[in-house]
């Protein structure tokens, strides 16, 4: 049976605390029953206002990035077991612009995510290609390598993967259907032949320029579960249309 589909908005360094709360404020009172996961990631600053206005809406709560460690001597970073004291169901790892701002390895980011599932969170993996790799044929051969290298071994059923071509982000650039759906595809047989069936538990999320005009076709792209939605998950007006198209899906 295929999974749930999933909607995270990821804010990145975005938002100031109150229009933090009022954008949580107004995707509480307006998600009524959807039969779709749906989950902000605000900045890790702002995540205890917006835990408070999401209350018990429905609207789950994750954190962007976390550290491997529980506690310790790393300043400025954030464990999984902080994410989850403060209510965060998920957390994104491997985000592209952490392994670039970062130089995140795909080593660190299986260790995050490791650290990610023991504190009890859901761990959404970032994998996905440079404009470079695409037009070097190279698309599969990274996203193998991303995925045997950032995710471990581990309940699937706590794994969410998120394909996220670097090119499309933040771009207006979106690949065709057909190419979304030949990663999707070949990630879920990446994925079989690892953890076996369980691995149709794994939602694989699509995330890159998505918007509500596209979100309908890229939705109904098999092996699709759902979106990872930066620009146009920064307002209500912007995001619901794409949850749903999602619904509707
Ligand atoms: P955009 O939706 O702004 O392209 O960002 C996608 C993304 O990076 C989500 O993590």
């Amino acid at each position: 049976m295929a999974p749930r589909a999933l909607i995270a908005g990821n804010w990145k360094m975005n938002m100031d605390r109150v229009s933090s709360e009022v954008l949580a404020s107004a995707l509480a009172q307006n998600v009524g029953s959807v039969a779709v996961d749906l989950a902000v990631c605000p900045p890790s600053v702002y995540l205890s206002p917006v835990s408070v206005v999401l209350g018990s809406s429905g609207v789950a709560l994750g954190g962007q990035d976390c550290h491997t460690a529980q506690n310790g001597a790393h300043t400025g970073d954030v464990s999984p077991e902080m994410l989850a004291d403060l209510g965060c169901t998920y957390v994104i790892v491997g985000h592209s612009e952490r392994r670039t701002d970062h130089g995140e390895s795909d080593a660190d980011i299986r260790a995050k995510t490791t650290a990610a599932l023991a504190a009890g969170l859901r761990a959404i993996v970032c994998v996905g290609e440079s404009l470079a790799q695409r037009e070097a044929g190279e698309t599969l051969a990274v996203i193998a390598a991303q995925l045997a290298g950032s995710v471990p071994d581990a309940d699937p059923a706590a794994l969410v993967v998120a394909y996220e071509p670097i090119w499309a982000i933040g771009t207006g650039k979106v690949p065709t259907t057909g190419q979304i759906g030949e990663v999707h595809a070949f990630m879920r047989a990446q994925l079989r032949d690892r953890f076996g069936e369980g691995a149709d538990a794994i939602r694989l999320l699509y995330g890159g320029s998505v918007k509500g005009a596209n979100a309908a076709e890229i939705f109904a792209v098999n092996d699709v579960d759902g979106a990872l939605v930066g620009g146009a998950s920064l307002t209500a007006a912007d995001f619901l249309p794409i949850v749903a198209a999602l619904d509707a899906a």
